[in-house]
């Protein structure tokens, strides 16, 4: 028997998946193992780089009558509290050398730019982007690591101390009144005016190859994974979508890699902000309206990633909902496991809804859950919002 976990999912299976498609060289071009070895040494280059801890959350696995939960806890990745850290910040160092590669004719290696030496010819080139925080702190980061000029747009949801954290690496932050959409709009059109370059995480036609920098960035996580898992292939994989980038790095990085033996991929989204979802639903790219209100921040997006769905249209098996009132349970959980575990609202959303599923016989079968099921999930963040993690964990509120 397993423990029910608080709270409700929408399971949609998806009528595309086929778990003996090859991942196909059209796939490759966006993002594969091959090109994400660059990722891996270039950002395992960085100072300070760690690789973050892959934990195994036996107790809730037992609870949930499924043989493992592997945790992947990236609050500690560089100080930046997310798996974010990774992406922006390597979009940045790719567009910058190549940047310099036009004006100088020779590409600076990793080394040279870290030196500070390009730093006079940076100085007035400006990054740019629209962010929910964590990836903006990454853009951020990854400008004040290089010497260039940084410009944040942020939505009327982001919390005042997301925007502290961004202006904390010397970004200028803007504040717009609509939604995230908005934002990411508001900062294309400027952008465009005034000559700066947008470093996004999600992409759009004629947009792709900077987006597909971010998302083999994130790629490093899952190398670190697979080495952490000792052969062990996981039989699921939860993973948490906003604008879908996330997801298809880790469907098409295991996809490329464990062919016909790769997990079963299950994307998670909030009940408000399902357009991934919606999009599998109707067989193509469907955008959500509305304020997309939920605690996910980092998953509070209307517009799927248009390379994101390319890997995720027939690589992702299931694309499911969560209902709110799974979310403070699990960081209260984590926070109280041995040892314990930091994790913001948008880390958790795998992780609950493995259990969810797997504490209810009609979820629990629909996904292929059962007592031999080794499930992924990946802790994208740590208390990025720390008033609210303070608030939903421990019940203070300031
Ligand atoms: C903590 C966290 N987890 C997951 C995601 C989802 O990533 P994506 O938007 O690439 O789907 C985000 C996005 O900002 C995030 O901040």
């Amino acid at each position: 028997m397993s423990i029910t976990h608080p709270g409700r999912l929408d399971c949609f299976h998806n009528p595309l998946a086929d778990s003996q498609l090859a991942y196909g060289a059209a796939r490759q071009n966006i993002l594969s193992v091959a090109r994400a070895k660059n990722a891996l040494s270039t950002i395992s280059s960085w100072p300070n780089y760690q690789a973050t801890a892959l934990q195994q959350l036996d107790t809730m696995a037992e609870a949930a009558n499924i043989a493992k939960v592997y945790y992947k806890d990236e609050s500690t990745r560089f100080g930046l509290k997310s798996f974010k850290a990774l992406g922006g910040a390597y979009a940045v160092t790719r567009f910058l050398q190549q940047h310099l590669a036009q004006v100088n004719g020779v590409e600076p290696t990793m080394e040279e730019l870290l030196s500070g030496q390009f730093k006079a010819q940076l100085k007035d080139v400006v990054v740019s982007c629209a962010t929910d925080g964590n990836h903006g702190r990454s853009v951020a980061w990854g400008a004040q690591m290089f010497g260039c000029q940084c410009i944040i747009y942020i939505h009327r949801d982001v919390s005042q101390g997301r925007q502290a954290a961004m202006e904390a690496y010397a970004a200028q932050v803007i504040r717009i009144t609509g939604n995230y959409d908005d934002s990411v709009k508001q900062a294309a059109s400027d952008a465009k005016q005034y000559g700066r370059v947008i470093i996004s995480d999600t992409s759009y036609p004629g947009y792709t190859e900077i987006p597909a920098n971010v998302a083999l960035g994130y790629t490093v996580m899952l190398a670190e994974i697979v080495q952490q898992l000792q052969a062990d292939v996981p039989t699921h994989v939860f993973v948490q979508a906003g604008v879908g980038g996330l997801a298809a790095a880790v469907c098409g990085y295991f996809w490329d890699l464990w062919g016909q033996q790769r997990p079963r991929f299950v994307i998670v989204e909030p009940e408000q902000a399902n357009c991934l979802q919606e999009s599998a639903k109707a067989g193509e790219l469907r955008v959500v309206e509305g304020d997309l209100d939920t605690l996910m921040a980092g998953l509070a997006c209307g517009e799927v990633s248009q390379i994101a769905w390319q890997i995720l249209a027939q690589g992702a098996d299931d694309f499911i909902t969560l209902s709110e009132d799974a979310i403070a349970p699990s960081m209260i959980s984590l926070q109280q496991h041995s040892p314990s575990i930091e994790a913001g609202e948008s880390a958790v959303a795998g992780l609950a809804a493995a259990l969810v599923a797997a504490g209810n016989s009609q979820w629990r079968s629909a996904l292929g859950l059962d007592e031999q099921s080794r499930v992924l999930v990946l802790g994208t963040e740590g208390a990025t919002d720390p008033e609210l993690y303070q608030s939903l964990v421990f019940g203070i509120s300031s």
